[in-house]
């Protein structure tokens, strides 16, 4: 049976139309645009419609865009999905905003995603911390352990839902399961930030999806693994927990009146590819995982995390973290080197290298970039140095909530010399991308910890994201 795909399908038969139009965009089907652009897009362009009445319209979808997101609830098992056109964040702002009123708390990683904070200024959301478990040998966070949320849940019987992020960054997944029966045993609902797995759920190699573990909401990033354009991601929800009516209303309340038709588009394909053949995508992708990890356990003295670094917790083997330490490279120098050679690199830290693997790592081009890796990984081995040259990787400091987050955002700041800020409560995010965990959010004391702890970032050369000033010499502080 051929795999449907309501929009895309829509979209072609209005092509084939050959209409002239007399309205949006401007561009009239390609023939205004630049023509650079224009030769890069191709036939693509003509496909940049803007046409509610005929395609649908995702705020109130009743034809093509209903038929399409019905069509990834199935295939993911929830009972509701709606299309993100503005990326997981738009996704997480939503799943917050529909499980929460403002003024109340989320219990939350430290270590979440700083579009979780974005949600809890918009939703005026008040957020409980807790610590995830960190990994000294990586230098990387792992989860929050489910008895750290039973226990955090019985010290405050007004939080109303509990967020996660699994698998996080380097692939490590939480214990879903423990932790959804303990917050469901309490009336209390799991979101989950499954940025990083899209692809979880359609095979035994990989760990389950969040949404199978039992959660009643999750945000993926279709497109950071599966095949949609970037900026595309998906929010489901299941069970009576939450109101499907009010993560609509929510939805159309962050989404553009002008969502992009080949966005959505590309939604409903990489759907229909994973519908089809989820588990055969996932198979590859391990496959391919495979082979990198291969080749670098033959080089003595790389680290690769491994499920059985995870104390437990299942790890989706397609993210390769390959820690440098042994031989005294810095993860940021080891990613130079590669680039170097041709091959760009997901994630790079004060130790490891993040390698992201998908089903698409199945072409010749893949087998030739393996080459090139270890080719760089041989010349880095002959030129080791000795490991305490390796930079120690830092915990991110803990400090204090000294006032709302939302209070802050809104309120008066001024700049202050960074080491000078020791104190005086932040006014800002301030994260290293990726990952986009913030060190300081605005309403935290500034501590001599943290400005050593960004001075040490900066010094490796990773990119300062969310401060004014993105040298970060100065910080935005709240006004005295
Ligand atoms: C854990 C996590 N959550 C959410 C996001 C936001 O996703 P998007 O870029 O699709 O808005 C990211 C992006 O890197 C992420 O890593």
């Amino acid at each position: 049976m051929k795999i449907k795909m309501p929009l895309m399908e829509a979209m072609l038969k209005y092509k084939q139309e050959n209409i002239y139009p007399f309205h949006t965009p401007g561009h009239k089907g390609g023939r205004g645009v630049e023509q650079s652009l224009r030769s890069e897009l191709g036939e693509s362009v003509v496909m940049d419609v803007s046409l509610m009445s005929e395609l649908d319209d995702i705020h109130e979808p009743e034809t093509y865009i209903k038929e399409a997101q019905a069509l990834a609830a199935q295939a993911y098992g929830s009972d509701a999905c709606f299309w993100a056109v503005n990326g997981t964040s738009q996704a997480i702002h939503a799943m917050l905003m529909t499980a929460l009123q403002p003024g109340e708390k989320v219990l939350l990683p430290r270590n979440a995603h700083r579009s979780v904070a974005g949600g809890l200024i918009i939703g005026g959301i008040e957020a409980v911390f807790m610590q995830p478990d960190y990994c000294g040998e990586f230098g990387i966070n792992f989860q929050v352990q489910p008895k750290a949320v039973q226990a955090a849940l019985e010290k405050d019987s007004s939080i109303k839902a509990v967020l996660l992020t699994s698998p996080n960054y380097y692939g490590v997944a939480a214990d879903v399961e423990a932790i959804a029966k303990i917050c469901h045993e309490r009336k209390v609902v799991l979101l989950v930030d499954e940025a990083h797995g899209p692809h979880l759920g359609f095979s035994d190699l990989l760990p389950k999806s969040a949404l199978q573990c039992g959660a009643d909401a999750c945000a993926q990033s279709t497109h950071k693994i599966l095949g949609a354009m970037t900026q595309c991601s998906m929010l489901h929800v299941q069970g009576q927990r939450l109101s499907v009516e009010r993560a609509a209303d929510v939805m159309s309340l962050l989404t553009t009146t002008s969502p992009n038709y080949l966005l959505m588009a590309s939604l409903d394909v990489a759907r229909a590819q994973v519908e089809e053949r989820g588990r055969e995508m996932a198979e590859a992708a391990v496959l391919a995982a495979q082979k990198l990890r291969h080749i670098c356990s033959r080089h003595a003295g790389l680290k690769l995390l491994t499920e059985a670094d995870c104390g437990g917790l299942k790890l989706d083997v397609t993210k390769v973290t390959v820690n440098f330490a042994e031989w005294g490279y810095t993860g940021v120098e080891a990613g130079e080197l590669l680039r170097q050679a041709g091959i760009a690199v997901e994630l790079v830290d004060a130790q490891n290298v993040l390698f992201l693997v998908t089903y698409a790592d199945v072409t010749k081009d893949y087998d030739v970039a393996l080459e090139k890796i270890d080719a760089v990984l041989s010349r880095m081995e002959q030129c080791k140095r000795s490991k305490a040259q390796a930079e120690r990787a830092l915990e991110v400091p803990v400090t204090q909530m000294a006032l709302p987050l939302r209070e802050v955002f809104y309120g008066a700041k001024e700049a202050v010399a960074l080491e000078e800020s020791a104190g005086r409560i932040c006014g800002e995010q301030v994260s290293f991308y990726p990952p986009g965990i913030p060190v300081l959010l605005p309403g935290e004391v500034i501590t001599e910890e943290i400005i050593a702890y960004c001075t040490m970032m900066k010094g490796l050369g990773l990119p300062v994201s969310g401060p004014a000033d993105g040298s970060l010499r100065t910080i935005r502080v709240v006004k005295r």
